[in-house]
């Protein structure tokens, strides 16, 4: 069983991510750390305890991080994921409270008391991460396994012509990770974005009435308007549940391990990600990057997921 911490920014995917860790039975989610991202630092801690609270899952801690990028100004993304970060979604406010423990602390605890175990998957900009790696350097080798949603290596970026969101937040941070030394994995647009939930899709779920069916209807009613107004995707591309999924399906995509960077020096390229395939900087690779993926098995995989996870929470 894989022991997984969630970094996120609740925001409408990274909701679908929390939601299929709690419908996967290969792992066990052991908490969620709270960064800036998609909306504020409150509305996203406020967005996760009310995921917990409509998957029945409030045993799970939730630890709130950091509010601002390291050195960039916050940077946050209404039009894609709405005022409250879930769409056209209303979740009843929380009936729990976060855990007192600040969120680098709560990695930082966690990684360090099961050396070798935890499993990190991070769906939002990298600045808890970074931090907690500049806090406490042991949890570097103390992780299990890194996984990270975000850059766009051969594809075209999703906030810049050429960054993508969780990279271009806070690009100091994604430096000082991708540069950590830990055993990485990188989830980018190159694979998320053939990964579209379409209308069909959310119909089938729909056939079970269920507030957890009713609650992805309505996020991503807007996550669509978003995909098709901004780039005519008919659909929406559910990028972070991509990456929990390869903490126990790897098989759903092929992996190239390559030296990445990314751009901090502040020009038009700021956060982009840059695979090197020729090795022209003569660098070992510090990441294995998901480059090819099989977009259907992962959504089938999801939905009856979802359908089971209604299921359960309406009983
Ligand atoms: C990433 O940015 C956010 O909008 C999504 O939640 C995802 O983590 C995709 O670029
Ligand atoms: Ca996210």
């Amino acid at each position: 069983m894989k022991h997984i911490i969630l970094d996120t920014d609740p925001g409408i995917d990274d909701s679908l991510a929390i939601l299929l860790a709690l419908a996967s039975p290969e792992i066990s989610l052991e908490g969620l750390s709270i960064v800036h991202g998609n909306c504020s630092l409150a509305q996203a801690t406020t967005n996760a305890l009310s995921i917990l609270e409509l998957a029945n899952a409030t045993h799970i801690p939730v630890a709130v991080g950091c509010e601002l990028p390291l050195v960039q100004p916050s940077l946050l993304a209404p039009e894609t994921h709405g005022n409250t970060g879930l769409g056209y979604a209303k979740l009843s406010e929380p009936r729990t409270q976060p855990t007192r423990r600040h969120g680098c602390d709560f990695l930082i605890e966690r990684i360090m008391s099961a050396p070798d175990e935890v499993t990190l998957v991070a769906i939002g900009p990298l600045t808890n991460i970074a931090l907690a790696i500049r806090q406490e350097p042991r949890i570097v080798n103390a992780l299990n396994e890194l996984i990270i949603m975000g850059g766009a290596i051969r594809y075209e970026g999703n906030t810049t012509a050429l960054a993508e969101f969780n990279t271009y937040a806070d690009p100091h941070a994604a430096h000082i990770v991708y540069h950590a030394g830990i055993p990485t994995t990188l989830v980018p647009l190159d694979v998320t974005y053939q990964c579209v939930l379409t209308q069909r899709d959310v119909d089938r779920l729909l056939r079970l009435d269920s507030p957890l069916t009713r609650f992805i209807a309505d996020a991503t009613r807007f996550y669509m308007e978003f995909h098709d107004a901004y780039q005519g995707v008919q659909g929406c591309v559910i990028n972070d549940p991509l990456a929990l999924a390869l903490t126990f399906a790897p098989e759903l995509c092929d992996y190239q391990e390559l030296p990445v960077d990314v751009d901090i020096s502040g020009g038009v390229s700021l956060g982009k990600t840059i695979g090197d395939f020729y090795n022209y900087n003569k660098k070992p690779a510090n990441m294995k990057v998901a480059l090819g993926v099989r977009p259907r098995d992962f959504i089938e995989m999801f939905l009856e997921r979802m359908e089971k996870l209604a299921q359960k929470t309406t009983q």
